[in-house]
């Protein structure tokens, strides 16, 4: 099979294109049916429904900075392999951000205004990383899952307990990310030190907190 070389200017082309339509584009084609499908719109009050959205439009910002975050990690993954192995989760995060999208509509209510700021933050953390080195990289994927997957626990104790659609997206989400994590770490993640992690914990807390209102 041959490889196309491209030049530092078509990447920087591409890498563009994929950020625009991340964040500006049409609602992205899922691979998987929706989970929440199998399930029937339940009654919400105005008050949980605002809730239930604001919940939902932080579990989308954190798919466009996975998006990002994959996309920067490609472009400086020094390992074709590595590239490979993380398409799939990548893919998987495509499906996230389709998902929490379709639920956001049907509650009404809107993404975060603050999407390009998310995805320029994770593509540029992603790239530093693939810099670092594959082991870093990887190490960072699957810390950055881990800590998805600690707050994707929070998330559904907080959901009222009659919103199966959107239980039934997030439940499915915490697995993939789950596995993606152990991915990361089979295809060589380093585990990363304790500041590095604190410091990624107090990032995605400020996020957090903005995009549940912006
Ligand atoms: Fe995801
Ligand atoms: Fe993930």
């Amino acid at each position: 099979m041959t490889t196309r070389n491209y030049t530092p200017f078509d990447q920087l082309l591409m890498q563009l294109d994929k950020a625009v339509r991340t964040v500006f584009g049409a609602v992205p084609n899922a691979q998987r049916p929706n989970p929440a499908d199998i399930h029937h719109d339940a009654e919400l009050s105005a008050e949980e429904q605002r809730q239930v959205a604001g919940l939902m439009r932080v579990n989308h910002a954190g798919e466009v900075s996975a998006q990002a975050l994959y996309q920067g990690q490609a472009l400086t993954a020094k390992l074709a392999e590595v590239r490979g192995k993380m398409e799939r989760a990548a893919q998987e995060e495509n499906d996230h951000l389709a998902w929490c999208e379709q639920r956001l509509t049907e509650l009404g209510s809107r993404t975060s205004v603050l999407n390009p700021l998310w995805y320029t933050g994770a593509f540029t953390l992603g790239a530093l990383a693939g810099l670092a080195g594959d082991k870093w990289s990887l190490g960072f994927v699957a810390e950055t899952e881990r800590q998805v997957v600690k707050h994707l626990e929070d998330h559904l104790k907080r959901l009222p307990v009659q919103d199966n659609k959107s239980r039934a997206i997030l439940d499915r989400m915490k697995e993939d990310e789950n596995q993606h994590a152990t991915a990361a770490l089979q295809a060589g993640g380093a585990e990363l030190p304790e500041p590095v992690r604190r410091l990624m914990r107090l990032t995605s807390k400020a996020m957090t907190t903005a995009a549940y209102y912006l």
